[in-house]
């Protein structure tokens, strides 16, 4: 469906969970989160409606994100409910990938196409400094299982504060192409301040061509990242909620002061 600034809204990205097994720096902030109630979650059947919803406006093209999005309890079936959506043509997910080792060959089955994975270091050190604690063996386990599961493409995320020729970025760089995976650099943003940039390589930023929503743990439809409008499904009803979203959506991001990534995804 054409938005007025002539774009046609057909990507939908859900979050499914607010919550996350690790606390990147740039993500979560250090004193810990408010996290929604487990009441107010979409059920899987809920988010099964929406997209079909989205389908009917000309929606194809679908993301499944967090927080981490594997550490919601049967995932997978929310994979399996979507993939068999007829009209639904592209699915994917958005993972840090340390629980991939353990998920990558059943997502793959059904119906997961290709997935992005997060990765800002290949230093342990580091990665566990930047993540608060994580362990840099799962996320490349990750990585590699679910290459191996024949997720194509998978896109590593590399999140940067200014530049690709940072010694992280470069060494990520250099395990992509050892491992023949792509790669894109994402700047280090932020909500609050406005502060956002063309996503090298990828889809994000770009207002002019941007084609996206986003549908929140809770139920809220959200035009843009950067702005605080929303929409909620369960008070307004999922197809109007669509439709305002689309009715609504800014001609450019400006700044988001209610919501964070980890909870709107990022
Ligand atoms: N700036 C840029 N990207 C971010 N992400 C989370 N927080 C930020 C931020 N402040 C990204 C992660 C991951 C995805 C889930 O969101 O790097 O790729
Ligand atoms: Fe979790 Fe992703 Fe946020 Fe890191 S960036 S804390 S992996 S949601």
């Amino acid at each position: 469906m054409l938005d007025h600034y002539n774009r046609d809204i057909n990507y939908l990205r859900i979050s499914v969970t607010d919550r996350c097994n690790l606390r990147c720096r740039y993500c979560m902030p250090e004193e810990g989160v408010k996290l929604l109630n487990h009441n107010d979650i979409l059920s899987y059947e809920e988010i099964t409606v929406i997209a079909r919803a989205a389908v009917n406006l000309g929606f194809h093209k679908f993301r499944i994100t967090g927080g981490e999005p594997l550490v919601r309890k049967g995932v997978v079936d929310l994979v399996r409910m979507l993939s068999a959506i007829p009209g639904v043509e592209d699915l994917s997910m958005t993972s840090n990938g340390t629980l991939l080792s353990e998920y990558a060959t059943t997502l793959k089955k059904e119906g997961l196409q290709r997935i992005n994975i997060s990765l800002d270091t290949v230093d342990p050190d580091r990665y566990a400094f930047l993540t608060r604690g994580g362990d840099l063996k799962n996320a490349l386990e990750g990585i590699i299982a679910a290459r191996d599961a024949g997720l194509d493409p998978v896109k590593i995320n590399c999140v940067i504060k200014t530049s690709s020729d940072e010694p992280d970025a470069q060494a990520v760089t250099e395990y992509c192409k050892r491992n023949g995976l792509a790669v894109r650099f994402i700047q280090q943003m932020s909500l609050g301040l406005g502060k956002f940039a063309i996503v090298d390589g990828g889809s994000g930023g770009d207002c002019t061509h941007c084609n996206r929503l986003r549908l929140t743990a809770n139920g809220i439809i959200k035009p843009c990242l950067f702005n605080n409008a929303g929409y909620d499904v369960r008070t307004l009803g999922v197809e109007e909620a669509l439709k305002q979203a689309i009715r609504f959506k800014p001609e450019s991001g400006s700044v988001n002061t209610l919501g964070s990534f980890y909870n709107i995804g990022g």
